[in-house]
């Protein structure tokens, strides 16, 4: 056995469809203004050669103050409250412990510079923005494209804990159902010392407002909201699908899989812990990746059916460590192309997955149903996409979605995305992350199965027979040793023609 880094089982990675070879052909985008797009720019074509900020989409803000919209700070309507003293003790020791953290020069130019240019695309967010994003409300289908400057603009608003409402979180006020996308809690620190993790998320995000302070990068970004409809949920049982294509490896990063559907292994309140202590997989992208954040200030929680798109993000910064040994280490160049309309070509999908304080719970048919539902929702290309896409469907690079902090069973969860992958077509990236293990054995029931000529719907009885026995085997070595539904089937039609006559052998 290869222990190298390039060690992999299943398809090249080359082998598999890539946006970045098959970039998607775009319409142009007052072909698609509508109710459920939202433009916050004026119809825009990046030129690679020589781009140009893209227009705010009004000349003059227009304001918005209702249930739809961000109630934004720069509004006329807002209520005039008396300020309020945030503690910002992690802010200021990482500012302050000089040598520590921050050196001397870093500290000065952070002070003079970048704080300058932070207070100044909040001041003028009503110029930057012409008009407020609209919230991305549960059970809605609903985009919104924005340029980086615009994004940047509302991030440093969000510095200030400038968004009106936002902190209360408590039942019955208006955006219990939201995160606080305001920056007080990152700020938030001990006296004897904050956590030298969040300490490190607060250096990441504050490199990006570093970044955008040399050079406001030229960009575009989308945060859209899915929905998968009820008449789009797939019948597990009865599913004929073959399974997709595997590429199985287990030292890359699902950021590093440039070209494919990155997933986010999401807390239902988008970001998660990222404003607090939290420091896995989703905290990490969103602090290396800043302009993300902005999903907070939008999205209402996701419900079992929905999921979150977040694309063209750039990538700030780049980290070693993990967790509570999490660091930030460097600039990152981010050298993703763009699209034709100057969005990074990186896309990502944010899933929740449940999260099991009772691991024995997840193997029960409503669990499965609802990973398995979750999964499709940001895996199935609707027709209408896939005909754009002549058929050129990038992979989705996953891994161990919900088996770090929310408890799940790595075996049960690669089966489950594996079905959800099969049954909307798309090749699967599976990242082990580390785990040797999992690469070989997840390999060997995959080779069995393609063997068996497996379908999706024979993964599903496999999970329904397995939650109903007790056995001492994990799932991988139970369908290992189990003939499926199908065969067991034809084994007992078999014996039972064997005692009819002759003309009745047609199964
Ligand atoms: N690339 C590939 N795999 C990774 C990466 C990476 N960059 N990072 C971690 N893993 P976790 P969850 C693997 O715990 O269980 C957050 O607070 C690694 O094996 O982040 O779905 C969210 O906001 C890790 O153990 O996801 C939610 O509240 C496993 O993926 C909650 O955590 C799971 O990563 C979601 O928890």
């Amino acid at each position: 056995q290869s222990d190298d880094d390039n060690s992999f089982k299943g398809v090249p990675i080359e082998n598999l469809t890539n946006i970045l070879q098959n970039a998607p052909k775009l319409s142009n985008m007052e072909h698609i203004m509508d109710t459920n797009h939202t433009f916050m720019i004026k119809p825009y074509k990046y030129n690679v050669n020589n781009p140009t900020e893209p227009e705010p989409n009004n000349v003059r803000y227009i304001d918005k103050w209702d249930f739809d919209h961000i109630k934004m700070p720069c509004s006329e309507t807002i209520e005039h409250c008396t300020g309020r003293d945030w503690q910002i003790l992690c802010l200021e020791q990482l500012l302050n412990e000089v040598c520590k953290i921050y050196t001397p020069e870093d500290r000065a130019h952070f002070l003079s510079d970048v704080l300058l240019n932070i207070i100044t695309l909040a001041l003028k967010v009503n110029e930057i923005c012409g008009q407020p994003p609209p919230l991305l409300k549960i059970g809605s289908n609903r985009a919104v494209t924005m340029s980086q400057l615009q994004c940047a603009s509302l991030l440093s608003c969000a510095f200030f804990c400038l968004f009106p409402r936002r902190h209360e979180q408590q039942p019955g006020s208006e955006y219990e159902t939201y995160q606080n996308p305001n920056f007080n809690t990152i700020f938030f620190g001990s006296r004897h010392g904050s956590s030298p993790w969040k300490l490190e998320k607060l250096k990441s995000i504050l490199h990006y407002f570093t970044r955008i302070t040399q050079k406001m990068p030229i960009g575009v970004l989308s945060f859209r909201r899915y929905c998968l409809p009820k008449s789009c949920t797939p019948e597990w049982g009865n599913s004929s699908n073959t399974l997709c294509k595997i590429h199985l490896t287990k030292n890359k990063t699902i950021e590093d899989m440039h070209g494919f559907l990155q997933v986010d292994f999401a807390n239902k309140y988008i970001g998660g812990g990222v404003m607090n202590h939290g420091c896995v997989q989703e905290e990490i992208r969103f602090v290396i990746c800043p302009e993300m954040l902005l999903s907070l200030l939008l999205c209402e929680v996701m419900e079992p059916q929905e999921c979150i798109f977040l694309t063209g993000c750039e990538r700030f910064s780049s980290y070693k460590g993990y967790s509570t040994t999490y660091k930030w280490l460097d600039n990152y160049d981010d050298p993703t192309p763009r699209d034709e309309w100057g969005r990074r070509l990186c896309h990502v999908v944010a899933i929740d997955a449940i999260c099991f304080n009772n691991p024995a719970m997840q193997w029960n048919g409503k669990y499965v149903r609802r990973e398995l539902l979750k999964a499709y929702s940001a895996f199935r290309v609707p027709a209408g996409e896939k005909k754009l896409l002549e058929g050129n469907v990038a992979g989705i690079a996953t891994g161990n979605w919900g088996c770090g902090a929310f408890r799940g069973d790595k075996q049960l969860k690669a089966i489950i995305q594996l079905m959800a992958a099969s049954e909307a077509e798309r090749p699967l990236i599976y990242i082990t992350y580390h785990d040797r293990v999992l690469v070989d054995t997840f390999s060997k029931l995959y080779d069995y199965l393609i063997q068996k000529d497996a379908r999706v719907k024979d993964l599903y009885k496999y999970l329904a027979e397995y939650s109903q026995i007790e056995t001492n085997l994990d799932i991988f070595d139970y369908i290992l040793t189990t003939p499926m539904a199908s065969e067991k089937l034809v084994t007992t039609n078999k014996n039972t023609t064997n005692n009819t006559t002759s003309d009745e052998t047609n199964i």
